[in-house]
């Protein structure tokens, strides 16, 4: 391979899949062409995906009904769409209701992991195209469904696994593909965080006005077992297993999504995870969910992932390495590109020896990568584009999630069947 000539030529696309992720320029398109958008759940990721989807596509999108179960953050939205659009949208807090709302092509679900299902599922049967947050469901058995409605429907799935629309990852896959690390069978992928002692992790602010009667916790409850209102776990809910996997299906399925995605592979044989709430152990803290995570995958054709997760130390931050017998790929927070040839000890091969590092710094590249993701469902609902990230890939990485969460709470090495489609612990 023509090393320097490839290198450049990466660089080179990796500034235009940066650029392209910017506002899109397409030829006029009539009325007709504006997709009506209805929203279910206004909150962190709502109204960030809301604004990355204003920033990317507002000639192509007019939101008109937004549904959430507390009031202030479906006021917040309605504010916004109000504010950009000149119009607010219907509001609603029952989700069904707005599916019935006529004229809604496409529907964002971006709630609670426990509630992806559901919704999905009847925004699917209402003849909607979704983007749907990660992870793809709670189960391995509703992502099933979920793929299998999707398939059905025909519809456009576009699962909010953004980093296959980022161009550094895109970039990664490239340098993979053209053997510039040559074979890789391993990955070590980590997300680290630290906080104060006075802000636990994912122990997020409760809005102060968050009440009984303007947060409806049946609806959040939803298919979860019923308990008394409790705000925590309302504005909390990664913390519990009722609505989360935790560290599985929160970030490391973001983490084992791009490795699919970079080296190609799919759903692993087996995992192996074990770890615990370590760093956050205040008594009145009654997290289920682990705080330290560590996760080894088999996957077939001899490759291997290494993850590692801790809430306790942020110094190596977040990324994965690829690493190949001739060369590392480091993604370092979404926005660093890293390429260092293999050195044998000082005495590589000519052809080795002639590859240049590649450095590579994009501020701000996830949100960039976020809007790339908004335009490409768009674009793939209208028609121009395949979407990246259909439900059947998050479904490969969501599995990755589940299995970690079944090893953890099952203290065991679980297996998985291709031919049930299905795990097993023996
Ligand atoms: N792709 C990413 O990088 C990324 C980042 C953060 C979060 N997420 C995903 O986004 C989703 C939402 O996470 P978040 O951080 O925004 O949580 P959040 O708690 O901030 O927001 C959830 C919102 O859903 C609302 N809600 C709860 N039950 C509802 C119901 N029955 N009907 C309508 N609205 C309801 C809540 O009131 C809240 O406003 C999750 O799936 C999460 O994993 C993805």
């Amino acid at each position: 391979m023509p090393e320097e000539l490839s290198r450049r030529g990466f660089i080179k696309r990796s500034a235009g899949a940066a650029l392209a992720a910017g506002p899109v320029v397409l030829p006029a398109l009539g009325a007709n062409n504006t997709l009506n958008v209805g929203w279910v759940g206004t909150g962190s990721r709502g109204n960030y995906v809301m604004n990355m989807m204003y920033e990317s596509v507002p000639q192509l999108v007019h939101v008109t009904a937004v549904c959430d179960t507390y009031q202030g953050h479906m006021n917040r939205a309605k504010d916004r769409v109000q504010t950009v659009e000149g119009a607010a949208p219907k509001t609603y807090v029952d989700y069904r209701e707005l599916l019935q709302q006529p004229g809604i092509d496409i529907v964002f679900i971006t709630t609670p992991e426990h509630l992806h299902h559901e919704m999905a599922l009847a925004a699917l049967s209402a003849g909607k195209h979704i983007y749907l947050e990660k992870p793809l469901a709670h189960t391995i058995e509703e992502g099933w469904d979920i793929m299998k409605a999707a398939e059905k429907s025909g519809k456009v799935v576009q699962v909010g696994t953004q980093n296959r629309s980022n161009s550094l990852y895109i970039m990664a896959k490239e340098l993979v593909a053209q053997g510039l690390i040559g074979d890789i069978h391993y990955t070590r992928a980590y997300w680290y965080r630290n906080s104060l002692s006075n802000a636990p992790a994912w122990r997020y602010a409760i809005p102060p006005d968050a009440s009984e009667q303007n947060t409806d916790w049946k609806r959040f409850l939803g298919p979860a077992a019923k308990r008394p209102f409790d705000k925590n776990r309302y504005y909390q809910w990664r913390l519990y297993w009722d609505y989360s996997g935790g560290i599985s299906t929160d970030l490391l399925v973001h983490q084992t999504d791009i490795t699919n995605f970079v080296c190609g592979k799919t759903v692993p044989l087996s995992c192996m995870a074990s770890g615990g709430v370590y760093r956050w152990v205040d008594a009145n803290d009654d997290r289920e969910v682990p705080d330290t995570l560590s996760a080894l995958y088999e996957y077939p054709d001899k490759f291997h992932i290494n993850y590692s997760c801790y809430f306790g130390n942020d110094h190596f931050g977040y990324g994965e390495d690829f690493l190949g017998n001739e060369g590392t790929i480091q993604v370092l927070n979404r926005q660093i590109l890293h390429f260092y040839p293999e050195s044998f000890r000082g005495k590589p091969p000519a052809n080795i020896a002639a590859r240049k590092e590649i450095h590579l710094e994009i501020p701000n590249n996830d949100n960039t990568a976020v809007q790339a993701h908004v335009k490409n469902f768009v674009l793939a609902v209208l028609g121009k584009a395949k979407a990246i990230a259909p439900a059947s890939v998050g479904q490969e990485a969501a599995i990755g999630g589940h299995l970690a969460t079944l090893s953890y709470r099952n203290n065991k090495k679980v297996f998985w069947e291709e031919k049930t489609k299905n795990y097993r612990t023996s």
